[in-house]
C-alpha cells in the first residue's frame, strides 16, 4: 500500500478487463476514486463499478471511443465533475490483430496505429491540458510492451506502434518534468489476460511461449497493477520517461540464456 495515494483520482482507458481491471481493482484497493473508461464492454464495465464500490470504494464508468478528441476531453471533464480533480491518468486500451506484413491491410495497420499510439496521445494530451492549467503534478501512465523494444514478426503495425509509444513517453516526460508531471510506460511481457487467451488454452503453444520467458512462466495481471501502482506513487517521485518492463526477463535476449553464441 502507498499512503500517498489515498483520495487520489484516476482515469484508466480501457479499464473494464485484462490488465486495466487489474489496475482499477488496485488503485481502488489503494483508495484512490477511479473513472473507468470502456469501448463496448458496458457489462464488465458496470461489474467492475459495482464490485469497487460494494467494497466501500468509489468508481463510475464512462464509455467512449479513445480516437475522438471530444471523448477524450469530456473523459477528463466527467472524472473533474464527479470527483472534483484528476491525478492519474492510465492509458491502457490497446489492441493487436496480427497478419503477414506483405498482406497487411491498411486499414489493419491503421486501426493498431490509431488505437494504440494516437489514442494514448489523445489521451495524454487531455490529461496535460487539465494538468498544466491547473498547475497539477500529475502523472501519466502508459500500458506498453515488450515489443517496444522487440521486433514481432506478423504484428509489425503492433511493434511500431509500441515503438512510437516509447519515444511518445519520453518525448512528454522531457517536455513536462519541469512543471512536475511524469509520464511512464510499462513494458508488459506475456500476461495472463483475455488478449492472451489462446495461447493460454493451448497446451502447445502456452509451454512454447513458457519456454521463451526466462523465469520460465506467464505473468499474472497483478504484476502489472503492482508496477503502476507504484509509477502511480510519490515512492517513484525520481522516475520519469522510464519504460518498466514487467516481462520475467522476456527483453533480455533469452535465447543466449546458455552461454550460446
Ligand atoms: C502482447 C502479448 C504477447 C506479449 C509477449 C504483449 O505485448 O500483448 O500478446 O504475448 O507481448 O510477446
Amino acid at each position: 500500500m502507498y499512503q500517498d495515494l489515498c483520495g487520489k483520482v484516476a482515469i484508466v482507458t480501457g479499464g473494464s478487463g485484462g490488465l486495466g481491471a487489474a489496475i482499477c481493482r488496485r488503485f481502488a484497493d489503494e483508495k484512490m476514486s477511479l473513472v473507468i473508461h470502456y469501448h463496448s464492454n458496458e457489462k464488465a464495465a458496470n461489474q467492475l463499478v459495482n464490485e469497487i464500490v460494494n467494497k466501500g470504494g468509489k468508481a463510475i464508468s464512462f464509455q467512449g471511443d479513445i480516437l475522438e478528441e471530444e471523448t477524450m476531453q469530456k473523459l477528463v471533464n466527467t472524472a473533474l465533475d464527479q470527483f472534483q480533480h484528476l491525478d492519474i491518468f492510465v492509458n491502457n486500451a490497446g489492441i493487436e490483430d496480427p497478419a503477414p506484413s506483405h498482406e497487411m491491410t491498411l486499414e489493419n495497420w491503421q486501426k493498431i496505429i490509431d488505437i494504440n499510439l494516437t489514442g494514448y496521445f489523445l489521451g495524454a494530451r487531455s490529461a496535460l491540458a487539465y494538468f498544466v492549467k491547473n498547475k497539477i503534478k500529475g502523472n501519466i501512465i502508459n500500458l506498453s510492451s515488450v515489443h517496444e523494444i522487440i521486433p514481432w514478426p506478423t504484428f509489425v503495425h503492433y511493434a511500431a506502434s509500441k515503438g512510437g509509444l516509447r519515444m511518445m513517453t519520453q518525448t512528454l516526460a522531457l517536455e513536462y518534468a519541469q512543471l512536475g508531471i511524469r509520464v511512464n510506460a510499462i513494458g508488459a511481457g506475456a500476461i495472463n489476460t483475455p488478449i492472451n487467451k489462446e495461447k493460454m488454452h493451448d497446451p502447445f503453444k502456452k509451454a512454447e511461449l513458457e519456454g521463451m520467458i526466462p523465469v520460465g512462466y506467464i505473468g499474472e495481471p497483478d504484476s502489472i497493477a503492482n508496477a503502476a501502482a507504484w509509477l502511480a506513487s510519490s515512492q517513484s517521485e525520481y522516475v520519469t520517461g522510464i519504460t518498466l518492463f514487467v516481462d520475467g526477463g522476456l527483453t533480455l535476449y533469452p535465447s543466449f540464456r546458455e552461454g550460446k553464441g
